[in-house]
């Protein structure tokens, strides 16, 4: 019988732990029974986390997200030390969304020492973020293998803001052979535009109003497809002078390239990513977006 200021047991309730092997032991007996969805976090979440787990919560029969700031995707000079945690919180928001088990693995744990394994995927990782991030791709597509082959997932989710990420997951899964079907969800944005990031957290009010600007460029150079534009020069001109325009911003690239190898366009034929980044203060920020035509 229930006490009388006890409260009704709660319907739903999220688990979180951080040892790999209590979470292999969850895990296992649910390995081919029911449909596992997997979203893999650096936390700090924000709608479009919350949307991945959605997704997940919606196609699948369990879903577990990793938490997991992966020290080996940050470059020295960048901003590991800074990097939002604010892990209340996420727990709330992934109990709140049906989040069935929230993994938050240890460092220590996930690179015991002395660690020498690394995946290293050639090409895709060449140019844009792979050229502007030396490292970064190897360590995103090493811990991303080490939490498929931990989870062992039947679906993963990730977002489209981080376009090249997910050519990188894509061919890694390929080559890997992980039988996992890989789930790619558009950007979310804010009202004005911005893609929604843990790192908008950082900008001061000026900035934050000055943010918008990448979307703003992304919609020109739309625009200008749609009006029969199909060389990339003088749309790329465009698009950087629109960037110029924008005293806190300094762009660091715009490219028109191939949807799948990212190999940049002379000309735009069957569609093309028009991938953006762009620092606004001391905050970089991507974004993207596939032109169709
Ligand atoms: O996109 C991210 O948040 C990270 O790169 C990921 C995929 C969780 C790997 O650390």
């Amino acid at each position: 019988m229930r006490r009388k200021n006890r409260p009704a047991l709660i319907a739903f309730a999220m688990r979180t732990l951080s040892s790999i092997k209590t979470l292999q032991k969850i895990l296992q007996p649910l390995h081919g029974r029911k449909r596992i969805g997997f979203v893999p976090t650096m936390g700090a979440f924000h709608e479009g986390h919350l949307a991945l787990m959605r997704q997940a919560r919606r196609e699948c029969d369990y879903v577990v997200v990793s938490l997991f700031v992966n020290p080996l995707q940050f470059g020295p000079k960048e901003d590991f030390a800074a990097y939002p945690r604010p892990i209340t919180s996420d727990r709330k928001k992934a109990q709140e969304t049906g989040v069935d088990l929230l993994w938050t693995p240890a460092a220590e744990e996930m690179y015991p020492s002395p660690y020498r394994t690394f995946i290293e995927i050639e090409e895709i990782t060449r140019r844009w973020e792979g050229a502007v991030r030396p490292g970064h791709f190897r360590g995103v597509a090493t811990v991303v293998a080490k939490l498929f082959q931990i989870v062992r997932p039947d679906r993963a989710y990730f977002g489209q803001k981080d376009y090249q990420q997910t050519r990188v997951i894509h061919q890694m899964v390929k080559d890997l052979h992980f039988p996992i079907s890989i789930r790619i969800l558009s950007t979310l944005r804010e009202k004005d535009g911005l893609a929604m990031s843990s790192r908008n957290q950082r900008l001061s009010p000026a900035e934050r109003a000055a943010a918008p600007i990448l979307f703003r460029a992304l919609q020109k150079a739309e625009a200008l497809v749609r009006k029969g534009a199909r060389e990339s020069p003088p749309l790329l001109q465009e698009v950087e002078a629109l960037i110029r325009s924008e005293p806190l911003a300094r762009l660091d690239y715009a490219a028109l390239c191939d949807p799948k190898f990212l190999e940049p366009l002379e000309r735009i034929q069957k569609g093309a990513v028009l991938l953006l980044a762009v620092k606004i203060g001391s905050v970089r920020l991507i974004d993207n977006v596939l032109i169709d035509i």
